[in-house]
């Protein structure tokens, strides 16, 4: 039997912006089983950002549920959303969102804080991670001192480490040029084959979306395929 990863049902989100609603979506309904690879295309200003943020718990939909992994998080208290947040669900950003005074390995590290693991413990996982996506050898270096391919498989390795089931990618490669994105998503291909995580990755690039099993077409607010 399949399982259902995320599942969205008449999800519906508007802004108020100095008296204009824009609205931001529109009915979406969507199912993603687990192990999928998705990938959310469309234009800029469709609504992709508003739609991983309503589905990753980061904001909730005015309309509509939101099942994750069993859970309605769109009707979650703060505390389960972080517990979720923190357990389920890793994030990779299109800036990195690295922290520069802290070494490679530190970054990674750092998205365990707090924790009751022994030193040796998350220190052996980050090493996982950072192999994983091919940038054990930088693991000293800060994010000055690497390149922006380099920064966003640090960006992987930290959105890996706690072991999520779904991972979210919003425009990953949107800082990076053509080889280095080829190769981050290459990456994350490797780690939904390898891992088995559910990923959602979000771009505006139509010829990127060769990489997902399946691809979601958005325009102005609805999915359109
Ligand atoms: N916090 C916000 N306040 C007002 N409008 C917003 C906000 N976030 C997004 N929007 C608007 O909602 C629409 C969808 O935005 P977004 O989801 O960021 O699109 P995409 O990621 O596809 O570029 C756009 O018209 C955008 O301007
Ligand atoms: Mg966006």
């Amino acid at each position: 039997m399949k399982e259902i990863m995320i599942k969205c049902e008449g999800v519906h989100k508007e802004f108020r912006l100095r008296g204009n609603i824009i609205r931001a979506l529109i009915n979406v309904n969507l199912e993603i089983e687990a192990g999928e690879f998705i990938m959310i295309q469309g234009p800029t200003g469709c609504g992709k950002t508003t739609l991983l943020n309503v589905m990753s718990g980061l904001d909730l939909p005015d309309e509509g549920s939101v099942i994750l992994d069993g859970e309605d998080i769109a009707r979650a208290n703060e505390d389960r959303l972080s517990n979720i947040r923190r357990q389920k669900i890793g994030f990779v950003f299109q800036d990195f969102n690295l922290v520069d005074n802290l070494t490679a390995i530190e970054n990674v590290e750092a998205l365990l804080w707090p924790t009751v693991l022994r030193t040796k413990e998350i220190e052996d996982r980050a090493i996982a991670a950072l192999r994983a996506v091919d940038v054990l050898e930088r693991k000293d270096h800060y994010p000055s001192d690497l390149s922006g391919g380099e920064r966003q498989r640090v960006g992987m390795a930290r959105a890996i480490i706690h072991q999520p089931r779904v991972l979210f990618a919003d425009e990953p490669t949107g800082n990076l040029d053509p080889a280095s994105g080829t190769n981050v998503l290459e990456l994350l291909k490797k780690l939904n084959r390898d891992l088995g995580t559910t990923m959602i990755v979000v771009t505006h690039d139509s010829s990127l979306v060769k990489y997902g099993d399946r691809v979601v077409k958005m325009d102005r607010g609805r999915i359109v395929r």
